[in-house]
């Protein structure tokens, strides 16, 4: 009943809050179509204007304005941010030990569900909300969102859902605040008999450990109904998210001002349209699956659950949405930069159209990759090539803008401001969280890494790295304009120092840990892997600290901050570079500045389409270099490095494919980022920066490099999938070769249960599974309830075991061994705990063994 009840006073709430918005009185006019546009009157543009709000707190609540409602959503974002944060701090502290000695696992389960939910749907969608909120109608030159109530609506609808998501937090604080004040207080005891039902009813609600992918049939076995309020919470974030997408498709598609066409429309607002466009069609797909979790675990519906569409449906329906979400995050974060940097490198963006179509190429593919996140689960082998070939082809756009952003450095005049240096500091790391991507995209490798720390620190690489790094880029840019005053530049450029160097420092190990086999989601985790998981939990406190420069910088900045005497603060008419929502900043202040009337968008102009910059062909020459240079490190690391022990058939098919793109795929990340470094250093203050130049056979021959190399990793991808030992085809045992041996492994909350059909052994709860050596071994693997993973890194076999169903990887082991084996896929309370140990033996000796356990249990 408490459930219900605060439920609805929080959905009631939500609905005045829209209500007052959609039914107030409004001295605005409306217009055709929309509403937003340039005003064509001064009363109109009055409506909007400080002078005609409420003042105090009703002129926040009842705001229809776009830069109130982006500063809303800047500072929701912010605190969802640091609250984030804070899980992660407290994750990576847990970690320091390989016990869970700070910790429980249950609240670190609890931990890193909140994070990623936290951080994915209330820090990054909002803080970029917020920025395309306030910048994208002065980018456009508009008045206005095309939808404005419709925009404070959709803002209006995350604070709830925030407070839903963390609702089992609150109740806990809340629940044990109670209980502290009343038996303090005189005759405590008494009170407390009183209050004690109303507490444990409010620490029924636990923070859920179900991690932010939610996988059935997990989620729907945990009866803790603070589940069903997150996924009443996403639902309203998700409703939030598609409202706003259609608000930004319609302002830059019918806002525009009148300098503003497609040709020369900002990069931010083309990475905001695109994104607004994966948006409307990625969140109702979410939404639906939502509802239908929530029947599920509410109702008795069976879509993700046996026999009705089992747990893998919802696997495609989530990510489905997830994978498109990565973008919907990544593609705000490429179009600051390309806003940015450019800036700062006193010449206008390299390659303008390009970048462009790079953008929209990433929109339409993003939506071909989903299933890259379940090469793991047994699927179509013919399914997984062709979501292996878009993965693959997504790279290439993505490496277009950084080597499109690099060539705008080249040859510019480098500010390097802090700004900038986030800008630098983002494509660092991206260049790191792009290449490690590839080998995602490609199954063999893939599947040994699946759900390992090596996917962790992939994603963070971009979604800390890039997605953060162009905020902290924008906050500072754009700082003096929201608030009228100067940061304290010192430390803001101290701060990109110390988070890129943090960054590193937290997802570089995690790498290496990752290779190494350490499953993700472990809250306790064997000693070997010490090391990389102190480095990274240092590297974390870095992060923090970072985080706590940027905060103390731009709330004392924006209380005593010097007050700005310009309003072309980055001097930026000099290059004509002053875009418009300057111009209208200038404007306001009562300031003009000359040569502001064309300053529209980033593109090239007939004006400045000079000689010069990269006008010979010596780039061509550069990309022909480095890809030979390239193509010399690898060969020679192959002829270098002897072939590693393989202790598997399989382990050595994808160990040797692994090794070889590394050999590739080390030499061109050093190799960009030396580029990248020269450049800063090379042209930093440089006194004679050239105009930027068109070059489109120097973007063709990036391009094509790209696509060689990506076309050679998908060819030779391709041609170890099919190998029998990778293909994990469930073939029939009749078909099965001479000397085939079978293990069947049943896995279950939280043990393995072994059969040997051969010797009709059945071993249960067993610590060590048995397998010989030198046969052909089926490891066919099912489960009893959740889905589990059977993950055994040294033999690079990986398969998840789902209910109701049978899979099947196929290997021969070549050395005897013990070897480690993890639950791979997170499970619930014990999923760390989860652990077995492969012996194998020779046949001999293995047949012994097993007859062995057959008398024992006999
Ligand atoms: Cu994780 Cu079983």
């Amino acid at each position: 009943m408490l459930l219900l009840a605060s439920l609805l006073a929080l959905v009631a709430a939500a609905a005045g809050v829209a209500g007052v918005l959609l039914f107030r009185g409004t001295d605005r006019q409306p217009r055709p179509l929309t509403d937003g546009g340039r005003p064509e009157t001064d009363e109109a543009e009055g409506a909007t204007s400080a002078a005609h709000k409420p003042s105090g707190v009703l002129r926040w609540v009842t705001t229809v304005d776009h830069r109130d409602i982006g500063l809303m959503y800047l500072v929701l974002g912010t605190i969802a941010g640091l609250w984030g944060g804070m899980d992660a701090m407290m994750l990576r502290t847990e970690l320091l030990t390989p016990d869970p000695t700070v910790w429980d696992a249950e609240t670190y389960n609890a931990l890193f569900t909140a994070h990623g939910i936290t951080m994915l749907f209330f820090f990054a969608t909002p803080v970029f909300a917020g920025i395309a909120n306030y910048f994208v109608p002065l980018l456009l030159d508009a008045d206005d969102m095309a939808f404005p109530r419709i925009n404070a609506i959709a803002f209006w609808l995350l604070p709830p859902s925030l407070v839903l998501a963390r609702f089992g937090l609150i109740t806990e604080l809340i629940g044990k605040g109670i209980g502290l004040v009343v038996s303090a207080l005189p005759g405590g005891a008494d009170a407390l008999a009183w209050t004690d039902p109303v507490a444990r009813r409010l620490l029924a609600l636990e923070p859920p450990g179900t991690g932010w992918t939610l996988y059935p049939p997990l989620s729907i076995l945990i009866e803790n109904q603070q589940v069903d309020l997150v996924l009443l919470a996403l639902h309203l974030a998700g409703v939030a998210t598609t409202l706003s997408a259609i608000n930004f498709i319609v302002t830059v598609v019918l806002e525009r001002g009148d300098g503003v066409n497609w040709a020369n429309l900002d990069l931010f607002s083309w990475s905001i349209l695109t994104q607004s466009a994966l948006a409307l069609f990625a969140f109702p797909v979410l939404g639906s699956t939502l509802i239908m979790l929530l029947l599920d675990r509410n109702v008795g519906t069976t879509f993700f659950l046996e026999p009705g569409g089992g747990p893998i449906l919802f696997q495609h329906l989530f990510w489905f949405f997830g994978h498109p979400e990565v973008y919907i995050l990544v593609l705000p974060a490429f179009g600051l930069i390309s806003l940015i940097l450019p800036k700062f490198s006193a010449r206008r963006l390299f390659g303008y159209r390009f970048v462009v179509y790079s953008t929209l190429a990433i929109g339409v593919l993003s939506f071909g990759v989903w299933a890259h996140h379940m090469f793991a689960t047994g699927m179509d082998p013919r399914l997984r090539a062709s979501f292996m070939a878009v993965s693959i082809a997504i790279a290439i756009p993505s490496a277009v803008k950084t080597f499109n952003w690099i060539a705008t450095m080249w040859n510019g005049r480098l500010r390097l401001t802090a700004p900038m240096l986030f800008c630098v500091g983002g494509i660092a790391l991206f260049v790191f969280g792009g290449i490690t991507g590839v080998f995602l995209a490609s199954v063999p490798v893939d599947l040994p890494l699946h759900d390992t720390y090596y996917v962790v620190g992939h994603f963070h690489l971009i979604i800390m790295g890039i997605i953060p790094f162009s905020m902290f880029a924008a906050s500072f840019y754009w700082f003096p304009l929201l608030t009228g005053r100067t940061y304290y530049q010192g430390l803001a450029r101290a701060q990109a120092v110390v988070m890129t160097v943090g960054s590193f420092l937290t997802f570089m190990p995690q790498l290496v840990t990752g290779l190494d086999g350490l499953p993700r989601r472990y809250a306790l985790y064997p000693e070997t892997f010490l090391l990389g998981q102190q480095l990274s939990t240092v590297g974390a406190f870095v992060l923090g600290v970072g985080l706590m420069m940027w905060l103390f910088n731009v709330v004392q900045s924006a209380r005593i901050g010097t007050p700005i005497e310009d309003a072309d603060v980055w001097d930026l008419a000099e290059t004509g570079q002053l875009s418009p929502e300057w111009a209208r900043f200038a404007e306001e202040r009562g300031e003009s500045i000359p040569g502001t009337d064309d300053a529209y968008g980033d593109a090239p102009t007939d004006v400045d389409r000079p000689e010069g910059g990269f006008g010979d062909r010596s780039p061509v020459r550069l990309v022909a270099a480095v890809t030979a240079g390239v193509a010399l490190l690898a060969a020679v690391g192959l002829f270098l490095l002897p072939a590693a022990g393989f202790q598997s058939t399989t382990d050595r098919l994808i160990r040797t494919l692994n090794r070889d793109y590394l050999l590739i795929a080390v030499p061109l990340a050093v190799l960009v980022e030396a580029l990248l470094v020269y450049a800063v250093l090379r042209f930093r203050g440089n006194d004679d920066p050239l105009p930027t130049p068109e070059n489109k056979r120097l973007e063709i021959s990036w391009t094509v490099a790209t696509a060689l190399v990506l076309l050679f990793v998908a060819v030779t991808s391709y041609q170890v999938m099919g190998s029998q030992y990778v293909a994990n085809v469930p073939d029939p045992e009749t078909e099965r070769p001479d000397g085939a041996v079978t293990v069947e492994v049943v896995a279950e909350r939280f043990q393995y249960d072994v059969r040997y059909p051969a010797a009709n052994v059945t071993v249960d709860d067993a610590d060590v599974i048995y397998v010989p050596t030198d046969r052909p071994l089926y490891l066919e693997t099912t489960s009893r309830d959740v889905i589990h993973s059977i993950h055994v890194p040294e033999l690079s076999l990986k398969q998840d075991a789902l209910p109701a169903e049978s899979n099947v990887v196929h290997t021969r082991v070549t050395e005897r061994g013990t070897y480690r084996l993890y639950c791979a896929e997170f499970c619930g309370t014990d999923h760390a705990r989860m652990q077995a140990q492969i012996r194998a033996l020779p046949p001999a000796e293995y047949r012994q063994r097993v007859d062995a356990l057959g008398n024992e249990s006999g």
